[in-house]
């Protein structure tokens, strides 16, 4: 496989998602949300009231396929407070991670040709989903800029949350996904290190555009 593979991790809210779409629209590539699965498997964990204990069987008997099309088209509640919360606690067990990280490292592999390449961003996309990755990104931000920008997203969606509830949110997920013990978020060996917390959107793509171009040459012929 000889596409473009491009890994931005992060801790939530750091803006990794949005740079990510951005730059895959630009750069005609495929884009992968990869904490959508760990929400998907959350919330099938909660709409079928599955005992933890009862976890392997579970996945052993979930249709790929069916899972897939689940997370497509199941948005709304994937997003909610209770979903979000659980598929980072569920985000802690191995044979979870292991599941979701093969149905990922499938999808780089059948990369439909008319992408250039394939962009994900998440918690462990440099370290274990795409350690060959051609480049590798970690996004950061102030804990206090990322409960500010998620709040002012809530706001917008007129989601009832006070900042305070926000602030604490992020702060109880950064510490569950940067200390498990399986696949702990963390800085991917040479990637490139972006703290955002002073820069707005555009300032962030810029730069993520430059190194970009600095690292892949090549690819600004083909955009
Ligand atoms: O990225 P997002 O906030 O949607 O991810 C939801 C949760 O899924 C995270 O808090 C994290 O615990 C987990 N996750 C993960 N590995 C990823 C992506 C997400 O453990 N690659």
């Amino acid at each position: 496989m000889n596409k473009i593979v491009i890994t931005i991790d992060g801790p939530a809210a750091s803006g990794k998602g949005s740079v990510s779409k951005k730059i895959s629209d630009e750069f005609n590539f495929f884009y992968m949300e990869t904490g959508i699965y760990y929400r998907g498997l959350a919330s099938l964990f909660c709409k079928n009231q599955v005992n933890i204990l009862d976890l392997p069987y579970f996945i052993s008997n979930l249709n790929v396929t069916d899972f897939k099309e689940y997370i497509k088209f199941n948005n709304k509640i994937l997003y909610s407070t209770k979903v979000t919360k659980l598929a980072s606690n569920l985000a802690k067990n191995r044979e979870i991670r292991e599941f979701i990280v093969k149905i990922q490292q499938d999808i780089i592999i059948t990369l439909e040709k008319k992408f250039n390449g394939i962009i994900l961003e998440g918690r462990d996309c440099g370290s274990v989903v795409a350690p060959k990755a051609d480049l590798k990104f970690y996004l950061t931000a102030s804990l206090k800029v990322r409960a500010e920008r998620r709040f002012n997203q809530f706001a917008k969606d007129k989601k009832d949350i006070s900042y305070e509830q926000v602030l604490s949110d992020l702060r109880e997920r950064d510490v569950q996904d940067k200390n498990r013990k399986h696949s702990p978020l963390q800085k991917p060996k040479g990637s490139v290190v972006i703290d955002n917390s002073d820069y707005n959107f555009k300032e962030t793509i810029n730069i993520v555009k430059n190194i970009i171009f600095s690292r892949i040459p090549t690819l600004k012929s083909k955009i």
